[in-house]
């Protein structure tokens, strides 16, 4: 079976398809590679030792997706191609429409035409706003508090308005919560261009002594040490989430199914911190500092319907994600 993975040459979309090819499945890849290099497939290929099928392009191009589907018999599309950056988004809202609604539209048009009606959504946990209860059940309500999370929004509600237009669509719509760590062999991982907007390849840059300090945005949330709490997930556990969701479609008739994938588990940014010194053996300095504004609190995932559904539950812990960021991180 073929699986079309769009950004796939990006963070969690590289370590997905390592795990969909090591679960049998043949994969091409649609990246525009304007957050990725092509090399990032060639390192899949040192892991997996198959080198995926690539096409340069953009996923709000409808002559690209023609050709692609009618150059191979796809059986399913996992869709990782967006923008998400939440502090860009309030910048550059129109592009991130553009790319991350537009886009999306283009897609499912092109599977649509295509006959193609299996695929799997990256969603994310910033669809349920500032938490009114914790965990976070996929039935919580949803609200976003910038424009990269109203991508996310409307996006989902396009497959819910287009799973009820016509029968046979099979969707599974993945909410992540904060992927963090690299796969275990050092060749991929999280590549950000410039100044990491995320703790965790933050943390890394300063434990590598790339930047001096941490800032660590507030520490009087209500949380026991009072800096913000989340729900870290190791990106081969949400890869291995993925497959199983792509199980569970291909043997549904049809469903439009919504689940976390998290871990349940809840750690504070000096949690991750005092994590990464263990991983790095070095001593990472940072300063308490003004809340960063538009965060939450705390955030962390409810995780029972992902194993009742997809009978998939997150295996590694912090210290193997610091481990294995780390192992990415100071790669030659
Ligand atoms: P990433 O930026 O590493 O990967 C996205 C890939 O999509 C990149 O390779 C980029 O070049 C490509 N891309 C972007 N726009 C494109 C377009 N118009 N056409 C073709 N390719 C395009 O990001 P990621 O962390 O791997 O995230 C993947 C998906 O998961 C995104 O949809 C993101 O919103 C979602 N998500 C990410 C996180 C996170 O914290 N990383 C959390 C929740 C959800
Ligand atoms: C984690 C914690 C910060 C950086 C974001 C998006 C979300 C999702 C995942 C895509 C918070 C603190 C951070 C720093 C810090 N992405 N922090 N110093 O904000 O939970 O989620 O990524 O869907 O939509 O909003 O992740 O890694 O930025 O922050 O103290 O330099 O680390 O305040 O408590 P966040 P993050």
């Amino acid at each position: 079976m073929t699986i079309l993975v769009t950004g796939g040459a990006g963070f969690i979309g590289s370590h997905t398809i390592v795990a969909l090819q090591q679960a049998g499945y043949r994969v091409v890849v649609l990246d525009n590679l304007c957050n990725s290099t092509a090399a990032v497939l060639d390192a899949v290929a040192k892991i997996t030792s198959v080198k995926p099928d690539f096409v340069q392009g953009d996923i709000r191009n409808a002559a690209t997706l023609a050709t692609l589907f009618d150059a191979y018999k796809i059986t399913a599309v996992l869709h990782f191609a967006g923008l998400k950056a939440v502090g860009e988004s309030t910048q550059k809202p129109l592009a991130y429409y553009d790319n991350n609604v537009h886009g999306s539209a283009q897609l499912f048009g092109a599977m649509q035409q295509a006959g193609v009606k299996t695929l799997v959504f990256s969603s994310s946990a910033t669809v349920y706003g500032d938490p009114q209860h914790l965990p976070l059940a996929e039935d919580h309500p949803r609200s976003a508090a910038n424009p990269y999370g109203h991508t996310k929004l409307v996006v989902e509600d396009m497959l819910e308005n287009l799973y009820h237009s016509e029968a046979g669509w099979r969707m599974a719509r993945l909410r992540y919560f904060n992927p963090v760590g690299a796969h275990p062999s050092g060749l991929i991982g999280e590549a950000p261009q410039g100044v990491p907007n995320n703790l965790m390849p933050y943390v890394a840059q300063v434990a590598t002594g790339r930047r001096p300090k941490v800032q660590v945005y507030g520490n009087d949330y209500n949380t026991p040490d009072g800096t913000g709490v989340r729900d870290y997930i190791h990106v081969m556990d949400l890869a291995q989430g993925h497959v199983q969701a792509l199980k569970y479609c291909l043997q549904v008739e049809q469903e439009l199914l919504t689940v976390n994938l998290g871990t349940g588990k809840a750690y504070s940014v000096l949690d991750m911190i005092h994590a990464f010194e263990q991983a790095s053996g070095k001593t990472i300095p940072y300063d308490l500092v003004a809340r960063r504004p538009g965060d939450i609190a705390a955030c962390w995932a409810d995780t029972a319907l992902a194993y009742q559904k997809l009978g998939w539950r997150a295996e590694k812990g912090i210290q193997e994600m610091c481990n294995d960021a780390w192992r990415w991180e100071t790669r030659s």
